[in-house]
């Protein structure tokens, strides 16, 4: 037997346990609900869902995705169903599960965070948020208040007022320090950060000479920013005393290991999951392999371990 679990949120009073360290990326893995007939999603460590908003939102105009050498670039522009349905709709199946679900929240002005966090302060099938300052597809707000210090913390310190659930911080790779926003978020009072949301690109097709995402500029994500993920991973664990979750193009468990061995305590799955629904589980499987293999006993034995 190897002991898979990882504790989230240490710092807070309730904690945030989960059975290992294996998590969904907010908006690859819908509600939760869409992968329940392909595997068992209650093996996983969490559950983070789409991006959530006041109200519900339709999205950016199509073309909305585009594929790339080895990523795929995407400005869905947060299309949601609303907080007031998430909590009426699928809250209470999320109750009813064992494998934590967490609300990724995002907002356009600091108000909007506050207000979605004390909606869902206190709602039976949620364990924590996510607080998404990172999304590169909105014109108000997301990676806006993640580019600088100053802005992320003033969120972080104004969701951690609103809630009492365990905040994780989701960080933008769109910034020019990105240890110094982890440290501030820090300071402000998040629970955990994960890190990276997509870096932001874009695609033109020749064809019609313009762009070819109708928001002109979308997100990167994928194998194709797995180095660039690992490296942040890596700064940012090593500038912060709470558990750093790591995210970007990890596809196998080698992957995933990498990004623990850099310092990660846990990760999260997100595009692999579009080609190979099962991704999470694989990478899951694949971790405990590797651990049976190594003679490893409990996962905390590999966080950080390739740290120089
Ligand atoms: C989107 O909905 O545009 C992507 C969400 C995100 O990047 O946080």
């Amino acid at each position: 037997m190897v002991n898979l679990s990882i504790q989230l949120a240490p710092k807070h009073p309730r904690g945030l346990l989960l059975a290992n360290p294996v998590m969904t990326a907010s908006g690859t893995f819908g509600y939760g609900t869409e992968y329940g007939h392909l595997f068992d999603i209650q093996k996983l460590g969490a559950i983070v869902c789409k991006g959530t908003t006041l109200e519900p939102r339709d999205g950016n105009p199509q073309p909305r995705l585009a594929e790339t050498a080895g990523g795929l670039l995407n400005s869905i522009g947060l299309e949601n169903i609303g907080v007031n349905a998430l909590i009426k709709e699928k809250a209470p199946i999320w109750a009813s599960w064992h494998v934590p679900v967490i609300v990724n929240i995002a907002g356009e002005t600091v108000g909007d965070y506050t207000r979605l966090a004390g909606q869902l302060d206190g709602v039976a099938g949620i364990s924590g948020l996510e607080v998404n300052i990172s999304c590169p597809n909105i014109k108000a707000g997301g990676a806006e208040f993640g580019a600088n210090p100053d802005s992320a913390a003033e969120v972080t310190t104004a969701v951690r007022k609103a809630t009492s659930l365990p905040v994780l911080v989701k960080l933008t790779p769109n910034t020019s320090d990105i240890a110094r926003v982890a440290l501030a978020v820090a300071e402000a009072g998040a629970d955990a950060i994960s890190l990276i949301n997509t870096l932001k690109g874009m695609a033109i097709d020749i064809a019609k000479r313009s762009p070819l995402l109708g928001n002109i500029t979308g997100g990167l994500s994928g194998p194709a920013i797995k180095p660039v993920a690992l490296y942040m991973v890596y700064e940012v664990a090593g500038a912060v005393d709470i558990p750093v979750i790591g995210c970007g193009g990890i596809t196998t468990a080698s992957d995933a290991l990498e990004f623990i061995m850099g310092g990660a305590s846990a990760i999260q799955v997100g595009t692999a999951s579009f080609s190979n629904p099962r991704a999470p589980l694989d990478v899951l499987e694949g971790i405990e392999q590797f651990m049976k293999k190594e003679g490893i006993k409990d996962i905390s034995e590999l966080v950080g371990v390739a740290r120089i």
